[in-house]
Formats: C-alpha cells, structure tokens, sequence
C-alpha cells in the first residue's frame, strides 16, 4: 500500500499483566502494519523499568507504536512509560508526557478547555482541603475522579441530586481511589465522540460516533459505565453508531471543540474527544482520550471507515504524523530536522 513513509521496523507497545490473553488490538495492529510493507514487532509492559528499555533497544524498532494504557496495574503510570521513551530518546506515536499528563487530569483538562473558551459543562473541583467553582450550576451533577479512565469510578451513582450526595462522592473517591474529585453539570442528552488524527497543524477531523442508549432503563441517569464499555454485548445494550441528524451547524460546532482541544491539551498523532449535546443542542467536551482503544471495533476504526479509510490506512495515517514528527521520510526525499538526532540518519 502507497505511504509517505519508508518501510519500518516498528514495535507495539502494548501493556500485558502476566495472566491475562493478549489484546487482540497488538494483532490488528501488527497486521496492519505487514500490509503497509512495515515490519511488526512487539513489546510488552509490566512492571519493570530497565527490561523494558532493553527490550525497546533490543527490538532495533525505528518507531514505537505506543498503546500502553498502564504500567504495574496502574493507569496513572501511563504518562511515565511516554517519559521513559521520551528520556532514552525513543521515536513513538501518540501523544507524549504533556498531551498524556493533561489529558489525563480532567481538572486540567477543564481549566485548558476554559481558557480555550471551548464549551464544557460547568463545573466544581475538590482537592481535598477546598473547592472552587467555574460557572453557575444546578444540580444534578456528576462526579468524576480527577484522574479517571476507561469509566473507573464512574458509574450511575455519581450522578448525585444534592450537596450530601456531593460530598459523600466526593470522600468515597478520596478514600478508595485517593484522587481528587471533579463535579460538573450532568448533561442529559446525546453523547458522541470525535476522532482527531495527524499533526496539530494538520488534523483532520473524522466522522461523529454516537453511542445509541439500547433499552436503557429510563429511570436511570444515562452514564457510559465500564459495563456499557466492557460489559458483554445483548442486543439490549447501547451500541455505537455513525451520528445521524446533527445539523451542519452544530457539526461545525463539534469539530471546532474537538479541534481546538486537541490542540489546546498538547495531543499528538491521535484522539478521540467525548462529548454530550444538550437538549438545547449545545455541544460540550467532557474530556479527551490520547491514547484512546484502537480496536477495529472501535470509535475511531468505525469513524475511518465511514470517511473511506481502512483500518490498515488509518493506522498507517498515525505511523505517517509520528514520523514527519521525527523527520523519516521516504529514501531521497528531503528531510526536515526531527525532533530525534538519530532520526533521519537511520532510514534516510
Ligand atoms: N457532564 C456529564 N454529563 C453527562 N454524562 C457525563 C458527564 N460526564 C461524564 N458523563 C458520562 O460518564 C462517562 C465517562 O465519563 P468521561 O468523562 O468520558 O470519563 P472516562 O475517562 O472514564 O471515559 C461518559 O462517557 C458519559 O456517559
Ligand atoms: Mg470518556
């Protein structure tokens, strides 16, 4: 398949506790990078800092493919794994230790999305010892940990209706998860995702997913919990779909949001930016994915695919803005200084 880009060694990063099955993402990614004339190898993360450096060293990879979402068992660690490649100079995709440290904060995140004036629901934050409050809100509110991913902490209790209730999420998340709290307005409406993908200079925005609600129980508040996410899939379950009937103007609306985040929470290569529209249709972020599920089942394959790409062109796209990023570029083209010394100088 034609690329701008020279034929690689690249690795897949990819995150493996001893006991569990491989991802089958690291496959599809792996077979996605063989037709695009890339050599697939891969990597795997636990818990130890120095095999883990030998083992990207050893791999001679030209380019790692990074979606380790952990490290040790812990999320939060994700960031460090970037900054690890980042201090032994390692050419990666995705975003890096800025794009991953902000996006992963939702406090953060919200402040820069503030400052950006890209519309999000209003909102509390707890750090512990104060709060402060962005905007006028009402209740219900939802409350999330500061530092949540993949729904953890989050489900239909954390809508709350009152301060009690507010207070009581707020020393639970504390206490079980030892993170700050963040409480926003809960937006009763459609909630859809935003795939980003290339260089912050030149992104290009795919198609809206919407998440179709199913048979959701309508006595309760509607949350995309880790059993909508991960749970087994009846045919009563939310599904995802290609958004229907959003007009243009609250699309333009949409893409400027998820653009204007993208940049404003410094992503690199890739993202997908969760929103929710009101019933007045206003659209707000509620947060930012950098390194979001790159499964062919996921938000992002499906939004390629409507725009015309494959699975394999839209994994080569991510390889494509990580490595005019680091200047390899195809034999006797010229390059541009990258951000790797080495960079050009191993392929060119
Ligand atoms: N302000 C909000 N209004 C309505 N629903 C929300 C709001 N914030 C979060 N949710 C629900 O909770 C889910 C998870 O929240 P999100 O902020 O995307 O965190 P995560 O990182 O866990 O995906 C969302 O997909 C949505 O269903
Ligand atoms: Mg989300």
């Amino acid at each position: 398949m034609a690329s701008n880009v020279p034929p690689l060694k690249v690795a897949v990063l990819h995150y493996q506790p001893s006991t569990d099955p491989m991802d089958p993402v690291v496959g599809h990614i792996c077979d996605a990078f063989t037709a695009l004339g890339h050599t697939p190898v891969t990597i795997a993360v636990h818990e130890s800092v120095s095999p883990l450096l030998k083992a990207i060293e050893e791999s001679k990879a030209d380019l790692v493919f990074n979606v380790c979402e952990t490290f040790a068992d812990d999320y939060r660690l994700e960031v460090n794994v970037a900054a690890l490649m980042e201090m032994a100079r390692i050419r990666f995709t995705g975003s890096g230790t800025a794009g991953l440290l902000l996006a992963q904060d939702k406090i953060l995140t919200k402040q820069l999305l503030e400052y950006h004036e890209v519309p999000t629901p209003n909102f509390l934050t707890f750090d512990g010892d104060t709060f402060e409050a962005f905007g006028r809100m009402a209740f219900p509110l939802i409350v999330k940990p500061a530092k949540s991913d993949a729904s953890l902490g989050i489900g239909t209790h954390s809508v709350v209706k009152d301060w009690d209730e507010l207070t009581r999420r707020v020393r639970d998340i504390r206490k079980t998860l030892n993170d700050e709290s963040l409480a926003e307005e809960f937006i009763d409406g459609r909630e859809v995702y935003v795939g980003v993908i290339g260089t912050p200079t030149k992104p290009e925005i795919l198609p809206i997913v919407e998440l179709d609600w199913g048979k959701w129980d309508p006595t309760k508040p509607k949350v995309s919990d880790r059993e909508v996410k991960f749970g087994a899939h009846t045919d009563d379950s939310p599904f995802l779909e290609i958004a229907k009937n959003i007009s243009p103007e609250l699309q333009a609306r949409i893409e400027r949001s998820a653009l204007l985040a993208f940049r404003a929470l410094k992503i690199r290569d890739y993202a997908r930016v969760d929103l929710r529209i009101s019933d007045k249709g206003d659209a707000y972020v509620l947060e930012v994915n950098p390194n979001p599920y790159l499964e062919k089942e996921s938000e992002l394959a499906m939004a390629a695919e409507q725009r015309g790409l494959s699975y394999t062109q839209l994994i080569g796209r991510i390889v494509e803005s990580a490595a005019s990023r680091y200047g390899l570029k195809v034999r006797g083209e010229k390059t541009t200084t990258g951000e790797t010394p080495q960079a050009s100088a191993a392929v060119a």
